[in-house]
């Protein structure tokens, strides 16, 4: 917590926003995405979903994957904690929204579903896409699979695997990604070495809570240094990263 606090001020102090960000497809990325106030109707549908998992007080028997939970001391959790805790939180949901709008992915692969919060919000901002979203925890997928299925979602393939299981057979290639499970170094530098072959020029990846801990700062700094990635943003909970060849390599640090 401490480490997160103190990355947080030295983060306040480097961060800018859209000026002096000479890139044109950075700059437009800020203004017209990061920074969209407009109330797109859709965010209503993502506030009901929401909350209908936050009043879901069932509980459910929770298989541990990853970095395991801060906050959870038994496996048997409640649905509307779950919803509380892990799941993506509202004005990152939008944003999340507004980023697929923005990019018009058609193939979008997410790594870690929970709930299913992020996957909804993917989902409906891109009706066309195919979302393929990945949770080891089987009555956790169930729960999202239910709760999407309520809202007529049918553009999430959900898989119940492991993460690596899943990389290892999979043989597409994505034009967004959003990772967001597993928050250790050594697994998300792993996650990113095989997601390397399943990107292209113009494809996106999120990486979500690069400042969880010192090592999860440490394996996002050797993902920005990479000579594939070419741009990169840090805006503090999500690290994003860009493969454009047509740009120079370059860091932004920007407050959303
Ligand atoms: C932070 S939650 C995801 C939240 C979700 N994206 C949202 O915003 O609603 C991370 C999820 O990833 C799953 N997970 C973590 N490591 C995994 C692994 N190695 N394989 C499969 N699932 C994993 C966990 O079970 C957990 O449900």
């Amino acid at each position: 917590m401490i480490y997160q606090i103190v990355s947080y001020l030295k983060f306040l102090r480097r961060s800018t926003n859209q000026h002096g960000v000479h890139s044109p497809f950075v700059y437009e990325l800020i203004t017209e995405c990061f920074y969209d106030k407009s109330h797109h109707p859709e965010y209503k549908l993502l506030k009901q979903h929401r909350k209908l998992l936050r009043n879901d007080h069932e509980s459910i028997e929770v298989t541990d994957f990853g970095a395991g939970s801060r906050v959870f001391r038994s496996n048997q959790r409640k649905i509307s904690a779950i919803a509380k805790t892990a799941g993506v939180r509202k004005k990152r949901q939008q944003l999340l929204f507004r980023l697929v709008q923005f990019l018009k992915p058609t193939s979008i692969l997410e790594l870690g579903t929970s709930l299913g919060i992020s996957s909804f919000s993917m989902s409906i901002a891109a009706k066309d896409a195919i979302i393929t979203s990945v949770e080891g925890c089987a009555q956790t997928a169930n729960t999202a699979k239910k709760y999407l299925e309520k809202f007529q979602v049918e553009n999430v393939d959900l898989q119940n695997t492991e993460f690596n299981t899943f990389l290892a057979d999979d043989k597409s290639e994505y034009d967004f990604i959003y990772v967001d499970g597993n928050h250790n170094k050594v697994a998300t530098l792993a996650i990113f070495e095989r997601l390397s072959s399943k990107v292209h020029n113009n494809s996106i990846i999120i990486f979500d809570d690069i400042y969880w801990s010192r090592e999860m700062t440490e394996a996002w700094n050797e993902i920005v240094a990479r000579p594939e990635v070419t741009v990169s943003i840090d805006t503090f909970q999500w690290g994003l990263v860009f493969f454009r060849k047509e740009q120079v390599k370059e860091h932004f640090i920007i407050r959303v």
